[in-house]
């Protein structure tokens, strides 16, 4: 009898260490633990028969089988930890994490090279003690015109193809509307810039209905056209960073007398005569003069103490030349393969 148990016993804890060798996960294993030791498992079953037997021989068998038990209690715990210390090592493999390799970065905007532009002027006359001021995009018939030596029916407002709104205000055609802001503000002695947008009726190659201008205006006591000359040419040479030459063409403009355009050597072959100076070495950059006595005394400044100058240029167009590009259109189209050029 004690024989035939043993015989069970051992074929069936053997039975049974195999099947707990063989489980795969805690799952599998948990089922191996009810197969052989839950309440109607095989060795709990084992000893439910102890009953059977003769009394004398119960405590002797009884206790082979909790030994039985025990072994194979050890043999799941051994197996439990095998299986989770396997499953730890198999995450931190999976979930391992190099440090050394570079972050993933946020693809790198850019600025707008008409924005570079711009920067690029501000650094110069900031530089040379200007302060850099805007006004408003929408204006009224005072400040764009009026104001500024326009009054109605000039013939000077036929070359502003104004966009008007309902209300008879409008959309600036120039900056110049900041120097008229600037000085009913300000004493001077003042030198600001005044950067931003403008809008003229006109679209082509080398117009869009919105681009940007910068305006300068410098009033003191004794500023004559030889400072604006000055200033000028220190810009123009600053900004495309080459000795250019420059010339000053005798021009009209209703805020200025006297009024000059002014021409820089071609920056592309540098006066020998191409396609992007039409072949005559030289380049429009800017309209400029000495402020008219009139603008000076609606805007409340003594034209017996001061005088001063003023410039207008168009930022794209000074961008267009320095970088290059001969369609102005490709600065609003927002195509990113032209943009990424000028990160
Ligand atoms: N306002 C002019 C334009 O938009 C440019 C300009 C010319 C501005 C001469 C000035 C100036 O300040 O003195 O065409």
């Amino acid at each position: 009898m004690s024989n035939d148990l043993d015989d069970t016993l051992k074929q069936l804890v053997g039975e049974a260490k195999r099947a707990v060798g063989e489980a795969g996960d805690e799952r599998a294993l948990d089922d191996v633990r009810v197969r052989y030791l839950g309440k109607k498992g095989e060795l709990t079953a084992l000893l439910k028969s102890l009953g059977q037997l003769a009394p004398e021989d119960r405590p002797a068998a009884g206790a082979r089988i909790n030994a039985a038990k025990d072994e194979l209690q050890d043999a799941i715990g051994a197996r439990r930890q095998h299986l989770s210390r396997e499953q730890m090592a198999r995450a931190l493999e999976a979930e391992q994490v190099d440090v050394t390799l570079p972050g993933r970065r946020d693809a790198g905007g850019g600025l707008h090279p008409v924005t570079q532009a711009l920067l690029r002027m501000e650094d110069i006359f900031v530089g040379a003690g200007y302060s850099v001021v805007t006004g408003p995009e929408v204006e009224n018939d005072y400040y764009n015109f009026e104001a500024l030596n326009i009054p109605a029916h000039h013939p000077a407002r036929a070359m502003h193809d104004t966009f008007y709104f309902a209300d008879g205000t409008l959309l600036r055609t120039h900056t110049s509307p900041s120097q008229v802001h600037t000085m009913e503000r300000e004493e001077p002695p003042i030198r600001v810039i005044c950067p931003g947008r403008v809008y003229r009726r006109d679209s082509d190659l080398t117009h869009s209905p919105m681009f940007q201008q910068l305006e300068g205006l410098v009033i003191d006591r004794g500023i004559s056209f030889a400072d604006l000359k000055g200033t000028v040419i220190e810009f123009l040479q600053r900004f495309f960073e080459k000795e250019l030459s420059v010339r000053f063409r005798p021009s009209y403009f209703p805020f200025t007398e006297p009024s000059a355009e002014v021409d820089v050597q071609c920056v592309q072959c540098l006066g020998e005569g191409c396609r992007v100076c039409s072949h005559t070495g030289w380049l429009e950059v800017m309209g400029c003069g000495v402020v008219h006595p009139n603008v000076l005394e609606m805007s409340g400044i003594d034209s017996e103490t001061y005088s001063g100058f003023a410039f207008g240029m168009g930022i794209d167009r000074l961008a267009m030349l320095l970088y290059e590009v001969d369609d102005l259109r490709l600065f609003y189209d927002n195509d990113l393969r032209f943009l990424r050029q000028f990160n």
